[in-house]
């Protein structure tokens, strides 16, 4: 195995696909139904090319390479991390015993539902941004659009990959599945309830990417702990591409908060519809929906399931090695959010059934800190509101709480009290017409709409105004 990718080769690879002929054909035959997949629900916007990069090596450094490309002719391709020729298993039963190069056929099916389910999610994403070149506020922010939805698309591949490499004619028959489920289809809808709504405007995009996104680099992150090698060094690739994502969300976030405060403060006002920005009582409302649909997406708060992955060592736990334990839990306790006599409060179980909440609670001060760096852009412009976190109990659909119903304090509400009060924090139907009416599209080169501000540094080195997209 390589670092650098060879694009000579049909499928981009650094794995040495070349010497795996039957693999190299199986993928082959995947690949068409891939590109049929990405034309018919990827984006639907169409483009002459984009800016985009492409995943050249694996190395710290200068792993991109950046160009004007077709993108129909993007070339999705298959990167491991390199290989540890040491590595050990980190946690667990199998705790210091050399990490796995094949399946042990006892967690076989296990490891593929992991897979399957983190795969589920990444094409899924694609299908639910893709009318959104539509209606983009820039040129620049459509190429970081189109740049997700093409490694989303590789995070497949990467996927795919370990199912037809590792898991024989059934890792096949998933490969093709994760094709035939789409987003918010009725039929065959995709495995998680988050990845079936939809992402129709550009607030709800910066949300998705900063909130739903974040969710993966979480899951990602366990998985980067697995014992399966190639999982792992998998995992560790697609983090790298994840930042990007991350980055989408949090200065997209930063960019209408910045624009809004400018119209609050040039116009005195907080009524800042009238001129065409968004108030931030909508963002906290946009705010609050993605990240309780993404709380939900960490599971329950106990599982045992997640208790007996951890112990065979098929996921780890955020920062594994960091961790200052036995990386075995077999004693420990953690306390984890609960429901008790309808109240809600707090529970102590066995640390290893509670791993998911460990996982959700490293998500949630991680997605602290960009509703601080929000938080100073309102204090640097002297303005006395903040945007928060809602409590965890806040419209839940997975977990203890999602027999109740609770405010964005973490009150406990009757059911019609809900019913009447929820559009004051969620989106209504009248604060979703309004983000609609500003979804008009700036196609044309260094412009931008009027409800976000420009970025501080364009993508690359290149200026805002760079010609990032070529539309026909
Ligand atoms: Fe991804
Ligand atoms: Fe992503």
């Amino acid at each position: 195995m390589t670092a650098t990718a060879d694009y000579t080769e049909k499928i981009p690879n650094n794995v040495d696909l070349r010497d795996d002929r039957r693999l190299q054909r199986a993928l082959e035959s995947w690949q068409p139904n891939f590109l049929n997949w990405w034309e018919s629900m990827g984006p639907t916007l169409p483009t002459e090319d984009v800016y985009l990069r492409t995943a050249v090596n694996v190395g710290r450094e200068g792993w991109a390479h950046f160009g004007h490309v077709a993108m129909r002719d993007y070339r999705w391709g298959i990167f491991l991390a390199e290989r540890n020729q040491d590595r050990q298993i980190a946690f667990g039963q199998h705790q210091g015993e050399p990490a796995w190069q094949q399946v042990p056929g006892e967690y076989r099916a296990d490891l593929q539902r992991l897979i399957v389910i983190q795969g589920d999610t990444e094409p899924a994403s694609v299908e639910q941004q893709r009318n959104l070149g539509a209606t983009a506020p820039s040129l620049y922010d459509l190429r970081n659009l189109f740049q997700v939805n093409v490694e989303e698309g590789r995070h497949l591949w990467a996927m795919v990959y370990l199912l037809h490499a590792y898991f024989g004619r059934e890792g096949r028959e998933e490969a093709e599945e994760l094709l035939h489920r789409n987003s918010g289809s009725q039929d065959a809808p995709r495995i998680l309830g988050a990845f079936n709504e939809e992402t129709p405007d550009w607030l709800s995009f910066f949300m998705f990417t900063y909130f739903t996104d974040r969710d993966g680099k979480y899951q990602l992150g366990t998985l980067k702990e697995s014992a399966f090698d190639p999982l792992s060094r998998t995992c560790e690739f697609m983090l790298k591409e994840e930042a990007h994502h991350m980055m989408v969300g949090t200065t997209g976030i930063d960019r209408i908060v910045e624009r809004t405060v400018q119209v609050m403060n040039e116009h005195d006002t907080d009524d800042v519809v009238a001129h065409g920005a968004i108030p931030l009582n909508v963002i906290q409302k946009y705010l609050n929906f993605h990240y309780s649909v993404s709380l939900d997406l960490f599971g329950s708060e106990t599982s045992t399931n997640v208790a007996n992955y951890y112990t065979a060592g098929l996921k780890g736990r955020w920062s594994e090695e960091r961790r200052r334990d036995d990386h075995r839990l077999t004693d420990d306790a953690i306390m984890v959010d609960a429901l008790d006599n309808g109240d809600i409060t707090l529970t102590e179980v066995a640390a290893l059934v509670g791993l998911n909440t460990d996982l959700r609670r490293e998500y949630i001060s991680d997605c602290q800190n960009g509703v601080n760096r929000w938080n100073n852009t309102l204090a640097d412009a002297g303005l006395p509101q903040r945007l928060t976190l809602p409590h965890v109990a806040f419209n839940r659909k997975v977990g203890a709480f999602a027999s109740i119903e609770a405010s964005p304090n973490g009150d406990k509400l009757p059911t019609d009290e809900w019913n009447h009060r929820k559009d004051e924090w969620l989106p209504s139907t009248v604060d979703k017409t309004y983000i609609h009416s500003l979804m008009k599209p700036v196609h044309e080169r260094g412009k931008i709409a009027a409800w976000i501000a420009p970025p501080r540094q364009g993508i690359n080195g290149q200026p805002f105004d760079y010609d990032y997209v070529h539309l026909p």
